[in-house]
This record gives structure tokens, C-alpha cells and sequence, in this order.
């Protein structure tokens, strides 16, 4: 078992400055990185963050790629709640990426399985996701992986449970209105990423941080996988450390 590096910050804003910093440094050494990125509110401040470090300077979108881990079934690239959208309003609308090197799943794909193995490889034409950003679900997911009796590998369609679709909800006008299924990375397209960067925030995630990070690896519990990557940071604010 392989343990994370963790990083406790004492408020949500300073655990996106840690994040930000992450991207800082791989970009400064690798300006043509690619980073694997996600949506949520938790990564809202770390976003925040590289916008501001680009207009100071101190970071270059111009040669990065970019891929999220998810989107959902069935929304058009424009819906105000698809990833698609929440990625260009949060941070492509404002950095210097260009919009060829950025891909989410397409949520209007007819033909799944072909649309999930040209995410897959464009990916791997890319080289590889150096930097994976993760949050974490309530129910322990990563992207849309939701616990299961196995880990799913490649980018896939999936079901969304009860819970996330109740998470969820607070973005539509109703759970009626939340899709039902999404399409993500696989566990194993993320356990390919060089590194990857655990952002948790918030103490109603203290405990499935617990079990993520410190109880037995469990496809129920699709982020204790991560015990087994080389090289993981986790990092928390004290909310959800449990301070
Ligand atoms: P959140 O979502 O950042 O909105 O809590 C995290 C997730 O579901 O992976």
C-alpha cells in the first residue's frame, strides 16, 4: 500500500492555492503538459487561482491540453448545466488554452463505445495526462466511476446513483431534471495519469475521505484505488481533514 502526500490547508481558498501550485510547477517545467481536470465546486478556487496566475504572469496556458474526466448524458456542449459549459466559464473562457487542445466526453454521442475510445485515444496520441485533478464523491466516486463490484478501466457510459443525482440536483430545477447517466474516464484511464491531485473540501466529506484514504481498496468505494498510485497528493482543508 502506497500512501499519499498531504497537504492540509486551513480554508478552501488555501487548498486551491496548494492545487494551483501543482499546476504551477508542471506547467513551468512542461509548458505542453496535459492536465486532466474536473468539474464540481470544489475545484472553483483552484480555478480562480490559475486564472489570476496567468493574467500575473506566472503561468501559460498557450501550449497545455486538456482533458475532464466527465460530462453528462444527453446535454449539449451549451447546456448551462453540462461540463462543457461549466469548464468554459470557470477557467477556458478566461486562460490562453487554445480550444482544439481542450476535450470533454461529447453528451450528444450516438455511437458510445466510439466516442468513449477516441477520448481514449486522444489521450494517449497526447502522450499521457501528467496531471489528473480529482475530487471525490459522497459515495466515494472519481468522475462519474460510481461504487460498483468491480473498477471500470476505459471511458465508459454509467448509470448515476441516488445520491450523486441528489448531490446534483442543487443545479437543476429539479432531481426529475438531473440525466440519469453520464459518460467518464474510466478508473483506469485515471490510474494512468502520472500524478494526481486529491482536492477534498468541506467536513461532510471527512469521512468517505477516511475510507478513501485510510480503509480496505473497494471498488464500493471507487477512490480507495487510489491507495495503490505511485504518486498521489492529497490535499485537504481542515474541514474535511477533521481539525
Ligand atoms: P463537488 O463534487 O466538488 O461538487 O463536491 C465532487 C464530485 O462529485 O466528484
Amino acid at each position: 500500500m502506497l500512501h499519499p502526500r498531504i497537504l492540509i490547508a486551513p480554508t478552501p481558498a488555501e487548498a486551491g492555492r496548494l492545487a494551483a501550485d501543482q499546476f504551477e510547477a508542471l506547467i513551468q517545467a512542461k509548458p505542453a503538459c496535459v492536465i486532466g481536470l474536473a468539474t464540481g465546486s470544489t475545484p472553483l478556487h483552484l480555478y480562480r487561482e490559475l486564472i489570476a496566475r496567468e493574467k500575473a504572469g506566472k503561468l501559460d496556458f498557450t501550449r497545455v491540453r486538456s482533458a475532464n474526466l466527465d460530462e453528462y448524458k444527453g446535454l449539449a456542449p451549451d447546456h448551462a448545466q453540462s461540463y462543457r459549459r461549466f469548464m468554459q466559464e470557470n477557467l477556458f473562457d478566461h486562460i490562453c488554452i487554445k480550444p482544439e487542445n481542450t476535450i470533454v466526453p461529447d453528451g450528444l454521442a450516438e455511437d458510445v463505445s466510439a466516442m468513449c475510445q477516441a477520448y481514449e485515444k486522444q489521450i494517449e496520441d497526447w502522450g499521457g495526462v501528467d496531471l489528473q485533478l480529482l475530487g471525490i464523491g459522497h459515495d466515494g466516486h472519481i468522475g462519474f466511476n460510481e461504487p460498483c463490484d468491480h473498477f471500470p478501466t476505459m471511458t465508459h457510459e454509467v448509470a448515476l446513483t441516488q445520491m450523486t443525482r441528489e448531490a446534483n440536483k442543487r443545479f437543476f430545477a429539479s432531481i426529475d431534471e438531473v440525466p440519469a447517466a453520464a459518460f467518464t474516464m474510466g478508473v483506469g484511464t485515471v490510474m494512468a495519469a502520472r500524478k494526481i491531485v486529491m482536492l477534498i473540501t468541506g467536513a461532510d466529506k471527512h469521512e468517505i475521505m477516511r475510507k478513501a484514504f485510510f480503509g480496505p481498496v473497494t471498488p464500493e468505494v471507487p477512490a480507495s484505488i487510489l491507495q495503490f498510485h505511485p504518486d498521489v497528493t492529497l490535499i485537504c482543508d481542515a474541514a474535511a481533514w477533521g481539525e
